[in-house]
């Protein structure tokens, strides 16, 4: 018997290209693509439904748990009190359900966990004072992670970028909506400054990360396993601009910062991923100019 793999949050961002990729990897009866949403293939689950949760995993005898579901920074930060019922509640009620059923769990966690006191490339190990609600859920999760007798995983993902699904309601999500811009308009306004520089990643490079981890076994994983640094490319919004402008040389952006930028200021620059790189082998594959070369041909197809 193959394992039974339950991912919630199936729609979001995330979620839309690793359902894919289980399928890919374990064959698509294997997978149940699960979010709040309503979407053809996938099914109805509530994270808050603690209940709904233990049926599925009984029913269909599910092994392994994807959860993807959460709000995400700038969502979060509207809805703090709803940010700490989906992202803290909604992970309790999935390690309930996986302890009842002996499920291993996948739970990403995030650069927001780091606070303004971080050092700008940010380390492993290294004190989590998040100024962020959706930072502190993240903290929280990973000591869950790390505090259940369930066999959790998780990776600290940096701002992500991807072409197949719009980015979720976070901050990094300018890095995302400027390629769409860029093609529609020629024009982006950004809400964050030129010079804000953070850590991103290519979705490939995230969802390989994502099985790869999740292949290592248990043994070999060390204090890190509730949240791996994991670094891709970290770049400022000038750098990705100038890279853009080799597809499109036209192209122009201006800046008008919002609240966002308090958000995208209280995160490191880089990130020092050597722990996952020793314990599991990780290693990113897309450079800044890698991943916009793949963003225009993904969205020019
Ligand atoms: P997303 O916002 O794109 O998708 C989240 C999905 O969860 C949505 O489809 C939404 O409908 C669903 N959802 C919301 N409330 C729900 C509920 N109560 N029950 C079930 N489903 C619900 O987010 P994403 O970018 O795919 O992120 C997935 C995970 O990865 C999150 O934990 C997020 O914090 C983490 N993460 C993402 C990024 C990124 O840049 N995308 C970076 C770091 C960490
Ligand atoms: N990309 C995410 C956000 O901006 C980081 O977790 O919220």
């Amino acid at each position: 018997m193959g394992p039974r793999i339950l991912v919630t949050g199936a729609l979001g961002q995330i979620g839309t290209e690793l359902v894919v990729a289980l399928e890919a990897k374990h064959g698509r009866g294997s997978v149940i693509p699960t979010d709040v949403r309503e979407a053809p293939n996938c099914r109805i689950l509530d994270v808050m439904d603690a209940e709904g949760i233990i049926s599925m995993v009984n029913d269909e005898s599910v092994t392994d748990i994807y959860h993807l579901a959460a709000l995400l920074s700038a969502t979060g930060e509207r809805n703090p009190e709803l940010c700490w019922k989906i992202n803290v509640e909604g992970l309790e009620n999935i390690i309930a359900a996986a302890k009842a059923n002996n499920c291993r769990i996948f739970a990403p966690s995030s650069i927001a966990v780091f606070g303004p006191d971080c050092p700008s490339i940010a380390p492993q190990v290294t004190p989590l004072n998040p100024s962020t609600v959706y930072g502190k859920t993240k903290v929280v999760c990973e000591q869950l992670v790390m505090t259940s007798e369930v066999d959790i995983r998780g990776l600290r993902y940096p701002g992500l970028i991807s072409y197949k699904a719009p980015a979720g309601g976070g901050t990094t999500d300018y890095a995302v909506e400027i390629f769409h811009a860029a093609l529609s308009d020629g024009h982006y306004t950004c809400f964050v400054r030129e010079d804000t520089r953070l850590p991103m990643m290519y979705m490939d490079d995230a969802i390989r990360a994502t099985l790869e981890l999740m292949e290592v076994p248990t043994e070999k994983l060390g204090g890190a396993r509730g949240g791996y640094n994991i670094a891709g490319c970290s770049f400022t919004v000038g750098e990705l601009v100038a890279s853009i402008e080799r597809h499109l040389p036209e192209f122009t952006c201006t800046y008008e910062p919002d609240v966002r930028q308090k958000y995208a200021d209280s995160w490191p620059n880089d990130i020092d991923d050597d722990v996952a790189r020793m314990e599991w082998g990780w290693n990113p594959e897309f450079d800044l100019d890698g991943m916009v070369d793949a963003m225009f041909a993904g969205l020019q197809a």
